[in-house]
């Protein structure tokens, strides 16, 4: 049988993760798991039911009345929120704003943690997150932590909002991101941090093939070891 290992992948906002993270799942012929996806589907859920998104029993409460499914399709994943595909609607600005102050909950993160680990079980995977080295796959041969200045990071969700006819101002991106990585890397329960045995990548200045290139090498290197 091939040899499969799992690849972790941990950064800020826009670093290039999940990019980055399908390209080297689709060349190695993994799955590609985006756990941000799945903090994203309880917060839309969080929203639109009105619960109290800073009461982690509140957000506890919901979960065991959810169902997220993560369904790989060609190029990445379709996110279903209680059998009803919010792909889509996971990426709006409205839960892009709240989902770090849902994810910051205990309740919350045991339960994701148990479904990921549960996804990466006994295959070849690349899964991108802010805990995943540390936390999700603390064994995963290959640990990357991405990141990039925050003025290239708000710059790309721009430039990626343009496409999609999103207009938010790039200031305000800007502070939306840094805010977030704030809370992200300050929140107790298993915080944005790089892992000890994490390589750190910065992609500032890579194009998204460069990046692809230099993590397939890396796991090359595991593959062979
Ligand atoms: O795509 P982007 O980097 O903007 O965000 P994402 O990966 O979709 O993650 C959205 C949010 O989910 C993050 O800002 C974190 O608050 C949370 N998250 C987390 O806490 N742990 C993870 N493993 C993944 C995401
Ligand atoms: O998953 P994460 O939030 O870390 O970032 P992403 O959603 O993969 O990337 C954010 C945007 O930056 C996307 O539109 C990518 O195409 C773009 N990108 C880039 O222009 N250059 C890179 N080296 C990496 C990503």
């Amino acid at each position: 049988m091939t040899k499969a290992i799992q690849i972790a992948i941990d950064g800020p906002a826009a670093a290039g993760k999940s990019t980055i993270a399908k390209i080297v799942a689709e060349k190695l012929g993994y799955i590609y798991i985006d756990t941000g996806a799945m903090y994203r589907a309880i917060t839309l859920k969080a929203l639109n039911e009105g619960i109290n998104l800073g009461s982690n029993e509140e957000a506890g409460a919901l979960l065991v009345k959810t169902e997220i499914d993560l369904i790989p399709v060609e190029g990445g994943q379709k996110v279903l929120l209680d059998g009803k595909d919010v792909s889509e609607e996971i990426r709006s600005q409205h839960v892009t704003k709240a989902v770090s102050q849902m994810a910051a909950h205990e309740l919350v993160r045991k339960r994701m943690v148990e479904l990921q680990q549960k996804l990466a079980e006994d295959r070849g995977v690349v899964m991108d997150g802010r805990d995943i080295g540390t936390h999700v796959l603390p064994g995963a041969a290959l640990k990357v932590f991405m990141s990039a200045t925050v003025e290239e990071r708000a710059r790309r969700r721009f430039e990626e909002n343009k496409k999609r006819d999103i207009l938010t101002p790039l200031v305000e991106l800007q502070e939306e991101i840094a805010m977030r990585d704030k809370m992200d890397s300050e929140r107790e329960v298993a915080p944005l941090k790089q892992a000890q045995d994490a390589v750190f990548l910065d992609t500032t200045p890579l194009t998204i093939a460069e990046a692809a290139e230099a993590i397939l090498k890396l796991a090359q290197e595991r593959l062979m070891a």
